[in-house]
């Protein structure tokens, strides 16, 4: 294995968990966590992968077959019905709305039904597209004086009136039924019974529904800030408190939480420790893969409204630093442990010819992922090399190594790719490299060159928080 001429020539794989050096570990973790639906647990400093590691988890996820919505309740708004349906059931139910009844040609109908629902002309009586006013045959006016005001009335767009449904008696085998004709498409009716009708209109208005959880989403949702509400959902405040006529009627008003949205899929929470309280609902939410929504402002009309039992069946993948670990409450901890696994991320690789050339690899899929540098050359690679085991033996005392937290390296890059777009280079070279590296040793470095025997005194997984600390110490 030897070092590319330039990142030029380096394949970057197309499977993201591929993607992931050095942390084999963990990557195997993911691949169980993904194929068994087990949670996961990454633990280490920043810039090491975790957040890649759980995204790639829900890469690997077979996509969503459940669709969430909430349904009006009419017995009770205020407790609007939770439903799940599976995508077969989505389709059928679609399928069923349009199989339902018989299509025949508006020849073959009552001549009444057919000039009702504009497709005979009243005067000459040919045949036309309902969408036709003017009678193309004999210029009559199709629609004029078409409907009596007891029917179901539509208004087309010129404003004439026609029927959307004519119902009528028809007589089979000597005995007389209802039966309602419908327009379809083109010259086709559909034929309903009394029952079809009802059970039409039961799919169609009697069952008002909000989809909070689509089938077509996406499976990795990230938890971001502390919030109850982003968490758990909510339910928005309306002014007019879901009155009937004036208000929002409380079912459309209800706001999934990431725990819902992450429903089979993956929820990502970064800085799990940072949760604080919110870690005891987290528990509760794997524990029972259910969780109300309710309104979580006591000031808002929201507040008294509840959906219980939405599905979140999700993977947590939490990420946290090493030493904040103990700010976990203990039994989301065992929850995890008991369903899923802990992985601790390496934060160095031994040096070798083959990890030098993931190295290599890691430059190349950060200089696509960025877009704006041009690729570097073998020079910048070597320079990068020689930073990687500098930084390992500096920050983790490990000789012959490479560093993995690939953050500050990152960051090398990316200033060594604009020197390069600035001078108009072709490749970034050692020479913009050497200039990054330089750089790049911030008050930070310099202060950890000074207190190297303390820093060795195990600071060294403390990261960007403490290092930021140390500096105002200088300052
Ligand atoms: N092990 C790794 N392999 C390849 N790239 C990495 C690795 N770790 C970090 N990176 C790069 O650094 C970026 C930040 O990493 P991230 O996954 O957010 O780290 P963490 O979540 O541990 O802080 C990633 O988007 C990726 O570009
Ligand atoms: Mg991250």
């Amino acid at each position: 294995m030897r070092l590319p001429d330039s990142t030029r020539d380096v394949k970057i794989p197309t499977n993201p968990l591929d993607m992931v050096i050095g942390q084999e570990e963990a990557v195997r973790m993911a691949r169980i966590a993904a194929a068994q639906r087990r949670h996961l647990l990454l633990v280490g400093p920043p810039g090491t992968g975790k957040s890649m590691i759980a995204q790639a988890i829900a890469f690997l996820l077979p996509k969503p077959t459940q669709e969430i919505s909430v349904l009006h309740n009419p017995e009770n708004p205020e407790r609007p019905i939770v439903e799940v349906r599976e995508a077969d059931k989505i389709k059928s139910d679609m399928r069923h709305e349009r199989g339902l009844g018989k299509l025949v040609d508006v020849r073959d109908i009552p001549v009444i039904a057919a000039e009702r629902l504009g497709y005979r002309c009243r005067r000459c009586g040919s045949i036309s597209a309902s969408s036709a006013v003017v009678c193309p045959t004999c210029g009559a006016d199709k629609y004029r004086g078409a409907s009596s005001p007891f029917d179901d009335l539509v208004l087309s767009a010129s404003g004439e009136k026609r029927d959307e449904r004519v119902r009528t008696t028809r007589t089979v085998g000597g005995r007389e039924e209802a039966v309602a004709y419908e327009r379809a498409d083109g010259y086709s009716v559909r034929v309903l019974s009394e029952k079809e009708v009802r059970e039409l209109e039961g799919m169609r208005k009697h069952r008002p529904r909000k989809v909070i959880v689509p089938l077509s989403r996406n499976t990795f949702v990230q938890v971001t800030g502390a919030s109850e509400t982003e968490l758990l959902g909510d339910v928005r405040h309306d002014p007019y408190g879901g009155h009937p006529e004036a208000g929002i009627a409380p079912y459309q008003r209800v706001v999934p939480g990431a725990i819902h949205e992450a429903h089979q899929g993956v929820l990502f929470v970064d800085e799990l420790s940072t949760l604080g309280y919110l870690q005891r609902f987290i528990f509760t939410a794997m524990q029972e893969k259910r969780f109300p929504i309710v309104g979580r402002n006591a000031t808002s009309t929201g507040a008294s409204v509840r959906v219980d039992g939405v599905p979140c069946d999700f993977i947590l993948a939490g990420a946290l630093n090493t030493n904040d670990l103990g700010s976990i409450l203990p039994a989301l901890r065992s929850r995890i442990l008991g369903d899923g696994y802990e992985v601790l991320l390496n934060t160095t690789m031994p040096d070798t010819d083959e990890n030098r050339v993931k190295l290599a690899q890691f430059v190349a899929q950060e200089i696509v992922k960025d877009g704006k540098i041009p690729h570097a050359d073998r020079g910048a690679l070597e320079i990068i090399i020689r930073d990687a085991k500098a930084k390992a033996k500096m920050i983790d005392g490990k000789g012959d190594a490479l560093t993995l937290r690939f953050r500050d390296i990152a960051g090398m890059l990316k200033l060594a790719g604009d020197m390069a777009v600035i001078e108009d280079a072709k490749e970034i070279t050692a020479k913009h490299m050497e200039y990054a590296v330089r750089k790049s040793r911030s008050i930070e470095d310099q202060v950890r060159d000074r207190y190297d025997s303390w820093w060795k005194a195990g600071m060294s997984d403390y990261g960007v928080k403490k290092e930021s600390g140390r500096s105002s110490e200088v300052a």
